[in-house]
């Protein structure tokens, strides 16, 4: 197993799935800009046979792009992979992603298809794919829910026919990590060919464990992670990438892993992707949101104030944070108050005077939730308080 995790970004197609989510071909190719900044290795850019307007958005970022490989969605139908052919014409840097579903469920209410059927239309539609790319990726929709075996006979016949990647979807989040590890335990055990393809996993956050299942498969044979900037997509979303990144980093001593990702542009490319989906960032969201680096308490407040390794362990400028933040509110404590005073210029020496003004900050802090800077300056100076 290499090294390197593979970062795989589907934000402009299974994050525009968000319902409500809608990016114009400028929106798309600028986040698709600043996703290949990142460093991410593939960026899917759309499904080309769904709209003109994603047609015309995969073209546009297959011509713009160059060190990141563009990837087109297609199921398997011979006119889906010829839209993504003509999408990428003119890219010499390009993966078709082709997908069907294996599960029982999919099989029987949706595509009422047996298995026998389902092996011949993966047979079929992957040799025609190859025939237009060099990189063909194969997803089996609802692997987790799939039976075992069957899986495993899908992916091999998708590798014996010209797949070099291969992804395992969680589509709807069902599965957990130590199921998602035997998973692939299983598949490269199962799958005589394992060793000839990338495997990729691709989790849904449907309970919430879209990354942690994402993070079992790597390490478990995975050397792709497919997922979202902000974890947008279908339901409850995906994988989100900036989280699979700095857990990757900050860990490094348990994964052993290496990704291209340039982690000081993650606050960039996590606001532009708010800012142009409408989505925002919910605050107390992992490694990007506004409370990541924000310490309350007066306990972690002082802890911080001397040494931040006590509650952070990731500096706020790895992901391209320009600083933590003390909040004030009735749980802070007087070291913060005094440093934030010192901050605004005030003189903080006489102790009896700290002690009077940290009461009346306390006294202030119990009827607010958060007390600003324009509070301490009107209880510094005495001046009335605003609501
Ligand atoms: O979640 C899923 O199964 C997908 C497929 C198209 C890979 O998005
Ligand atoms: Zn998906």
């Amino acid at each position: 197993m290499g090294n390197i995790v593979k970062f795989f970004d589907t934000t402009l197609r299974d994050g525009e799935q968000t319902p409500g989510v809608n990016f114009n071909t400028q929106e798309k190719v600028q986040i698709a800009k600043q996703l290949e900044n990142w460093g991410v290795d593939c960026l899917e850019a759309g499904f080309p046979y769904s709209s003109e307007g994603d047609f015309e958005a995969v073209q546009a970022i297959a011509r713009e792009l160059s060190t990141t490989t563009v990837c087109g969605l297609a199921r398997c139908n011979k006119k889906d992979i010829d839209a993504c052919t003509q999408a990428m014409a003119d890219s010499d840097n390009k993966q078709i992603h082709i997908f069907v579903a294996t599960s029982p469920i999919h099989r029987e209410s949706k595509l009422k298809k047996s298995k026998e059927e389902i092996i011949e239309i993966v047979k079929e539609h992957v040799t025609y794919a190859r025939q237009s790319f060099d990189n063909v990726q194969f997803s089996a929709e609802d692997a987790t829910r799939t039976e075992w075996d069957y899986l495993a006979e899908v992916v091999e016949t998708a590798i014996q026919h010209g797949a070099n990647v291969i992804n395992i979807p969680d589509t709807v989040g069902y599965t957990n990590p130590q199921e998602m590890s035997n998973l692939f335990k299983y598949l490269a055990e199962n799958v005589p060919s394992f060793d000839q393809a990338e495997f990729a996993v691709h989790c849904h956050n449907d309970l919430g464990m879209a990354v942690a299942n994402s993070l079992a498969a790597v390490e478990n044979g995975a050397s792709r992670i497919e997922g979202t900037v902000n974890g947008i997509g279908e339901r409850a979303g995906n994988t989100a990438l900036e989280e699979v990144a700095v857990a990757l980093h900050i860990r490094k001593d348990y994964y052993q892993k290496e990704t291209n990702i340039k982690l000081s542009e993650t606050k960039r490319i996590s606001d532009l992707v708010s800012r142009m989906s409408g989505m925002p960032v919910p605050r107390n969201k992992a490694v990007i949101g506004a409370n990541a680096f924000a310490h309350e308490s007066g306990i972690h407040q002082d802890g911080v104030l001397k040494n931040p390794e006590t509650y952070e362990i990731i500096t706020p400028q790895l992901v391209g944070v320009e600083k933590n933040e003390l909040p004030l509110g009735k749980l802070s404590g007087r070291h913060a108050f005094k440093v934030r005073l010192q901050e605004l210029g005030y003189d903080t020496s006489n102790e009896e005077k700290l002690t009077e003004d940290f009461k009346s900050f306390k006294d202030l802090a119990d009827q607010k939730k958060n007390v600003t800077e324009t509070d301490l300056h009107a209880l510094m100076t005495g001046r009335s308080i605003e609501e």
